[in-house]
């Protein structure tokens, strides 16, 4: 009850944030529990605002074009963005991942994307490496603030390509609205021993902290995969869980656009998190479902 009544005074509510934000003590340079309480009860009643702003029937999978679903959903609601574009490369010669599709509309994606996200909100899209330039470019224009460039081992890329070096590498574009928010301290988890071993990625301070670029979560192809038979660019869901611990609270909203085998969604779920995801193609969105099914079951 005294949360609805803040909630409903828009002023009041910032307030309340203000002392809360006053009453948690950065100048202790070890995480403390109490800090730790503060900063939850601060998020989930931030959340509180945005879960009401949207319509609840959102929250699910949809069999939508991304562009339409993205008009029903109100500006700065969305907590965090992720996802996986089509490349616009003919691997899978269907309309919707043909290039000349793809770079047709995707300015208007990243307006949506931009809008959509909240001040300061995280957005992570996993970029084809030869139209990475691209990309950026269009992100910027819309007003998105480049913070990095990360990279994850990449298992899509089988085939030979004369004179060139393997696409065994995954980049994804980290944005975020405006200047970014702090990212979230987890507990990093590292599988590959000359990372976990590399003293620069130990620091213990929270307020140093600084994570890798470069992500690498188990390597193998089938490991972490939602599907029986993952298709030629399913995710990875732990390397997804990640992204999302560092970058959200439980209860936040998570977005994607072009969500295929449901590997965000589910990666979601497991976090504690709501979402709302779409695919415009029928396969797609019933083998998502059936992947969500299996994990609720
Ligand atoms: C690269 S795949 C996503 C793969 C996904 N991350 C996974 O792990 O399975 C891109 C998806 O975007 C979908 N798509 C293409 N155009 C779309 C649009 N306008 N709206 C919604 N989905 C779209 C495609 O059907 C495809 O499933």
């Amino acid at each position: 009850m005294k949360t609805k009544s803040i909630q409903s005074n828009p002023q009041k509510f910032d307030s309340f944030i203000d002392k809360i934000k006053i009453s948690v003590d950065y100048t202790d340079s070890t995480w403390n529990s109490k800090s730790q309480d503060l900063e939850l009860i601060k998020n989930s009643l931030h959340n509180l605002q945005t879960v009401n702003q949207v319509p609840s029937n959102l929250f699910w999978l949809h069999n939508k074009d991304c562009l339409s679903l993205m008009k029903k959903i109100p500006n700065n609601s969305i907590d965090l963005i992720l996802t996986d574009v089509p490349f616009g490369v003919n691997f899978k010669w269907n309309y919707c991942d043909s290039p000349s599709y793809v770079f047709s509309v995707y300015n208007d994606w990243l307006k949506g994307m931009f809008e959509s996200l909240k001040d300061w909100a995280h957005c992570y899209i996993f970029v084809p490496t030869l139209e990475l330039d691209k990309w950026i470019s269009a992100a910027k224009l819309v007003w998105f603030t480049l913070k990095n460039i990360l990279s994850t081992r990449s298992y899509t890329s089988n085939c030979f390509i004369p004179n060139n070096f393997k696409f065994d590498t995954q980049l994804i574009l980290f944005l975020s609205k405006w200047k970014a928010k702090d990212l979230n301290k987890v507990n990093w988890v590292r599988t590959s021993q000359s990372w976990f071993n590399d003293k620069r990625n130990t620091n213990p301070n929270p307020f140093t902290f600084s994570y890798p670029s470069f992500i690498d979560v188990f390597a193998n192809k089938k490991a972490n995969r939602v599907s029986k038979n993952i298709h030629w660019n399913e995710k990875n869901v732990l390397f997804c869980e990640i992204l999302i611990k560092l970058s959200s609270n439980p209860w936040d909203i998570v977005f994607d656009p072009f969500v295929w085998s449901g590997t965000t969604a589910i990666a979601a779920i497991k976090q504690n998190r709501n979402y709302i995801a779409t695919d415009n193609n029928k396969d797609n969105y019933k083998l998502a479902k059936q992947n969500i099914k299996n994990l609720k079951n």
